[in-house]
């Protein structure tokens, strides 16, 4: 009659390990996964009350240096031109403004060199802050849109309106929360 060989502790140790390493890694990669899926959606969407706005997430505001601005479309497709304005970390610190021209809807564009932004259908041009400085919004007193932002820890939000459609549409609803 044969015995049989008892493995030696190292080799079950080994294989432990290794199997247990596995599931770790697989339950990491889970967590890891469901946790970036939950940030992700999370962050992107925060529907008021009434649903018909929402803040939407734009960007970490480390990513932003002071002076940078960028375009922005927001879920119903309004462009919006989003500056930092200053080195802080407040919402006082950026400016989100429409890119539509409140006199016939023209697109106005950031012109840095005379800080300003101006709009070439009838000569209108707004101040850094959306103000009318002339041309017909200015005789009419009429402001670019400015949109309402917010600073959660370090990651910056926009309070955009939010139609119906859209809601539905958007890519996290059972991730929105009220606020
Ligand atoms: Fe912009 Fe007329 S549409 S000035």
């Amino acid at each position: 009659m044969s015995e049989t060989p008892e493995l030696p502790d190292e080799g079950v140790s080994r294989r432990n390990f290794l199997v247990s390493g596995t599931t770790f890694a697989m339950a990491g990669g889970l967590a890891a996964g469901y946790g970036t899926f939950a940030f992700l959606g999370a962050r992107f969407l925060y529907q008021t009350d009434d649903g018909k706005k929402a803040w939407m997430f734009v960007t970490d505001v480390e990513s932003l240096k002071e002076g940078d601005s960028f375009d922005y479309r927001t879920p119903e497709g309004a462009g919006v031109t989003l500056a930092r304005k200053g080195s802080g970390k407040t919402a006082e610190d950026f400016v989100a403004l429409s890119s539509v021209c409140p006199h016939l809807g023209c697109q106005v564009h950031w012109e840095a060199q005379n800080d300003r932004f101006f709009c070439p259908c009838h000569n209108g041009a707004f101040d850094a802050a959306g103000e009318p400085i002339a041309g017909p919004p200015k005789d009419a007193n009429q402001p670019l849109t400015r949109f309402p932002l917010k600073v959660v820890g370090t990651l910056l939000y926009i309070l955009v309106p939010l139609n119906v459609s859209t809601a539905n549409a958007s890519c996290c609803p059972s991730s929105s929360r009220n606020i």
